[in-house]
């Protein structure tokens, strides 16, 4: 019989014995992320992970890579046309304006999984990890300068090297509209000499050649009209200030080309680049998308917003030695015996710093002290037929060679636990 694989592009997160430590990375990752945005006083949103296939072709945008061929989605039972959300944005928008909270302010945080159907290659999949932000209801002002911050933060927390934050600012609607007139008049006599990909966005969504990777198309736009030209002095006046303001904290760049990937942007838009991730050097991304909740049937509610791939961040840090220590629990007695597995329970109250690994496979003591050292525990303790009928316990230590292996009472054992 055939067997049944994983699907091209999905990755499988198991911590046991993972070489490239992606899981354990990405564990540490979330838990980290999720306490800085606590700290900005940001609250949790969770939307479905199925969305009407209709939010992303009017949010993302029809003419976007991501809805023209990435989008995973299919006709349900009912025959409606459902898509596993691509990114988080839309959904969050989506959910206020249902709920009826697009008068009021929200700063929002989320973190899940996204799926976009693309080519597989190092730090591109086709199911990833997103953690975002969305700051709704204000202005431009402000909110740009906490989205630096908490960028700032992140890339700080985890002292990350050879990192950018690269920002532009888009101008109003009109601006970006009169922009991508332009270019497209100055790239119309260069249209033979595009590759396809480039032929096709200069189609459909001329923006994006700015992201070409074609050496030829890049020597043609060293010479194209630049959005500093379109927007106001106020908009390049935001964008001299928050590099003044950040540039002592974080690595800012004022990229005049960059254009985003999603249509519903105007105004701030960012992204934090690293050499180190080869051709995806992108590991976080986000702007300002004033228009986007009404144009999905809601009010006015000008808004900012990012997120961050979990996947590529992952691959620029280091795990910090784990500073928590770890004892494993072996009970070597002849038959299951309650009475030592209610001394772990017990354990586990009296100290709750500590991991308790309790050994529950029927193996050998030598086996389990193998198992024990793998797992870095810092200490054994092992209960046998006899501690257990003398009331005692093992203390071994598996690290520090100058300390003695003890017999101890079950007293001490819990005394001894709540020291560590
Ligand atoms: P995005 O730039 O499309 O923005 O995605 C954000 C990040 O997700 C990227 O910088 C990248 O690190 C990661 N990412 C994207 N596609 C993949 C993939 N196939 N495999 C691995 N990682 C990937 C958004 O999604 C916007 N919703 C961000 C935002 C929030 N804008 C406003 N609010």
């Amino acid at each position: 019989m055939d067997k049944i694989k994983s699907l091209t592009g999905m990755l499988d997160l198991y911590d046991d014995g993972d070489k490239t430590n992606l899981p354990a990375k990405l564990f540490y990752l979330e838990k980290k992320i999720r306490d800085i945005f606590l700290s900005y006083k940001l609250n949790e949103i969770r939307t479905p992970i199925l969305e009407d296939t209709n939010l992303f072709i009017r949010s993302v945008g029809g003419a976007s890579d991501i809805v023209n061929k990435e989008i995973y989605s299919f006709n349900d039972r009912n025959d409606k046309g459902i898509a596993l959300r691509p990114e988080g944005t839309a959904s969050v928008i989506r959910a206020i304006i249902e709920k009826k909270l697009d008068q009021t302010n929200h700063k929002l945080w989320y973190m899940g999984p996204m799926w976009r159907y693309e080519r597989p290659q190092k730090g591109r999949y086709r199911q990833f990890n997103q953690a975002g932000v969305e700051i709704l209801g204000i202005p431009e002002g402000l909110p740009e300068f906490e989205m630096i911050s908490i960028v700032c933060s992140i890339v700080n927390e985890f002292k990350l090297q050879n990192c950018t934050i690269k920002i532009n600012h888009l101008g109003t609607q009109k601006n970006k509209e009169s922009f991508c007139n332009a270019l497209v008049k100055f790239l119309e006599p260069f249209k033979e000499s595009l590759d396809e990909k480039d032929r096709q966005r200069l189609k459909k969504n001329p923006l994006r050649v700015l992201d070409t990777k074609n050496n030829e198309t890049q020597n043609i736009l060293k010479d194209a009209p630049s959005i500093k030209e379109f927007i106001d002095s106020s908009a390049i006046d935001l964008l001299n200030s928050i590099q003044n303001n950040f540039s002592d904290i974080c690595n800012i760049e004022i990229d005049y080309s960059l254009v985003r990937g999603l249509d519903y942007y105007s105004g701030f838009v960012f992204e934090a680049v690293s050499s180190e991730l080869g051709a995806q050097d992108s590991f976080l991304g986000g702007g300002r998308y004033d228009q986007l909740c009404a144009k999905l049937g809601g009010k006015d509610l000008p808004s900012i917003g990012m997120a961050i791939g979990l996947e590529r961040f992952a691959e620029l840090i280091e795990l910090k030695d784990n500073s928590v220590k770890v004892v494993s629990f072996l009970c070597v007695t002849g038959n299951l015996e309650p009475k030592a597995y209610k001394i772990a329970h017990q354990l586990r109250s009296l100290n709750k710093d500590i991991i308790l690994d309790v050994h529950l496979s029927d193996t050998s003591l030598k086996a389990k002290l193998r198992k024990a050292n793998k797992n870095n525990s810092d200490y054994a303790i092992i209960i046998g037929d006899e501690e257990l009928k003398n009331n005692k316990a093992v203390i071994k230590p598996l690290k520090n060679e100058l300390e003695e292996q003890l017999t101890v009472s079950i007293d001490d054992l819990y005394s001894f636990f709540k020291s560590i």
